[in-house]
């Protein structure tokens, strides 16, 4: 006998589970990578462990007791080079990172061993070149936090990259049932809304500390709503339709 159709995610086929499913995993995967890499480079620019909000504001307002060079080698650049190592060139910074002493107190040769290896034009990493003594000194000046440029590289892809998951994960979860109207609507423009607040705020962050914690709220609220979205949608495609059979039609406002 025919099974009635419905729309929703529960009552699919398997082959429209299989793709949604496919793409959700690597999408949480992707998820998860993005975390990662946001505590290995702004989770230690404060050289400890765990986002906070003062690793926000050194990484766009920069840290300005200080050059980028230096907080560097206090955070993400401390197992990079030793104590003693980390010290000279410390030294070297604060006596005016002058290209004399750079030969004089031996940091060529530290750079040289320690730094090079990655930081080189043919690396094919975003990180200056320090073959060149004018991208260090550069570096050695005041931390002033993300550049503009940078800062408008990485807004125009988090934007387009974003929006373009949230639109997928967001079509599927609107086949969800079980969630009433308002509520799908709301967690559905959530991450849009947050994705905008969170990129403004690093513009703000970089001419004010005070906005550091905006930036925190908007990567948070976009992580709770992408897991809303990701666990229903999942719970509605494989464990709703061995409980009971779904007959309502989740693209319609009941
Ligand atoms: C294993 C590869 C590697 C080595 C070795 C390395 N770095 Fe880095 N460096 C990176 C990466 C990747 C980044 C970008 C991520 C970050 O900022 O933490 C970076 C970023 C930096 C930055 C910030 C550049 C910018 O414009 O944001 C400075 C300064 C820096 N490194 C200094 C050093 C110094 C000094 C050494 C040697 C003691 C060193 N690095 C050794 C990989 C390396």
């Amino acid at each position: 006998m025919a099974k009635q159709h419905y729309l929703n995610l529960s009552s699919q086929g398997l082959a429209l589970k299989a793709l949604f499913t496919g793409y959700l995993t690597v999408v949480a995967v992707g998820y998860l990578m993005a975390l990662v890499q946001i505590q290995l480079t702004h989770g230690m620019a404060d050289g400890e462990w765990g986002l906070s909000i003062d690793d926000i504001v050194y990484s766009y307002y920069g840290n300005r007791s200080g050059s980028l060079l230096e907080n560097k080698l206090h955070g993400s650049m401390k197992p990079m080079a030793s104590d003693e190592e980390r010290e000279q060139i410390i030294e070297w910074v604060h006596q005016g990172a002058d290209a004399e002493l750079y030969f004089d107190l031996g940091i060529d040769e530290i750079v040289e061993t320690k730094c090079i290896a990655c930081h080189n034009a043919a690396s094919g990493m975003p990180i200056p070149d320090f073959t060149n003594l004018a991208n260090l000194q550069k570096a050695a000046e005041i931390d002033t936090g993300a550049t503009i440029n940078t800062l408008a590289r990485v807004s125009h892809i988090h934007l387009f990259g974003i929006a373009f998951i949230f639109m997928f994960v967001g079509l599927i979860f609107s086949l969800a049932s079980g969630v009433p109207r308002k509520l799908k609507a709301i967690v559905i423009v959530m991450p849009y809304v947050f994705l905008l607040i969170d990129i403004s705020a690093w513009w703000l962050t970089r001419l004010n500390p005070n906005f550091a914690w905006l930036v925190m709220l908007g990567g948070t609220a976009m992580a709770l709503s992408f897991a809303f979205m990701w666990v229903v949608s999942m719970y509605e495609m494989w464990i709703l339709p061995r409980l009971r059979e779904d007959t309502r039609d989740a693209l319609l406002d009941e």
